[in-house]
C-alpha cells in the first residue's frame, strides 16, 4: 500500500494504476462483447455491461479524478480505495460471468455478489470523501 508522505508520486502512480486496470477491463469486456456478437449468445451481457461500466469507465473516471483533483493528496485512504474498487469489481465481474454463464447457481453466488456490490459502493463513498476533503486545494 502506498505511503502517505511522498507528495504527488504515489498519487501519480494511482492514476496510472487506475488507467491500466481500466484498459484491462476494456480489453476483457470488449473481447466478451465480440464473443457475444459472434456467437449470437447474449447471455453474458450483464457481465459485459458491468465489466465495461464499473471496470473500464469508473476506473477511468477515478484515474481522471486523481490526475485532476487529488494530486499530492489522499495517502493511505486513496491506496485502500484503489484496492477496494479493483477487488470488488473483479469479484463482481467473475461472479456475474459464473452466474449468467450458468456455472454457479444464484443462491451460491448471491452473497458474494452482494458483498462485492457493497465494496464498489464503499469505494465510491471513499472517493467522494477524498474529493470533499481536498475541496479547498482544487487549483484548476
Ligand atoms: C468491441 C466492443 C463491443 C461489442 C462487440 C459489444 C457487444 C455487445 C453485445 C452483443 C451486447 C448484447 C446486446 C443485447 O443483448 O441486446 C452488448 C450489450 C451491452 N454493452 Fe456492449 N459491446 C462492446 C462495447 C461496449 C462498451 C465499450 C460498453 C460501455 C462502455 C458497452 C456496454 C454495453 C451495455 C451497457 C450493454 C447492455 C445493454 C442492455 O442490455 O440494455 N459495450 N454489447
Ligand atoms: C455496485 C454496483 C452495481 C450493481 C450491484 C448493479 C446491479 C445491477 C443489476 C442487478 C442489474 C440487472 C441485471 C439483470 O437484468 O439481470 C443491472 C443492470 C444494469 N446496470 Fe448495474 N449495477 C451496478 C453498477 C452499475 C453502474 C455503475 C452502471 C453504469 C455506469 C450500471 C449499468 C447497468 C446497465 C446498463 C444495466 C442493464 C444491463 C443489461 O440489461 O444487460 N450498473 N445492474
Amino acid at each position: 500500500m502506498p505511503a502517505t508522505g511522498d507528495q504527488g508520486k504515489d498519487i501519480m502512480a494511482l492514476d496510472r494504476r487506475f488507467l491500466l486496470c481500466g484498459f484491462a477491463y476494456a480489453i476483457a469486456g470488449m473481447g466478451l462483447g465480440i464473443y457475444m456478437a459472434a456467437s449470437h449468445n447474449h447471455a453474458l451481457s450483464v457481465a459485459h455491461a458491468h465489466m465495461l461500466l464499473l471496470g473500464f469507465v469508473v476506473s477511468f473516471i477515478y484515474a481522471l479524478i486523481h490526475k485532476l483533483w487529488l494530486v499530492g493528496a489522499g495517502g493511505r485512504v486513496a491506496g485502500f480505495q484503489f484496492y477496494l474498487h479493483q477487488l470488488a469489481v473483479l469479484v463482481l465481474s467473475v461472479g456475474l460471468v459464473l452466474l449468467y454463464g450458468g456455472v454457479v447457481p444464484e443462491p451460491a453466488i448471491g452473497p458474494l455478489l452482494g458483498a462485492a456490490a457493497v465494496g464498489v459502493l464503499v469505494a465510491l463513498l471513499l472517493m467522494a470523501w477524498l474529493v470533499l476533503r481536498i475541496k479547498g486545494d482544487v487549483a484548476k
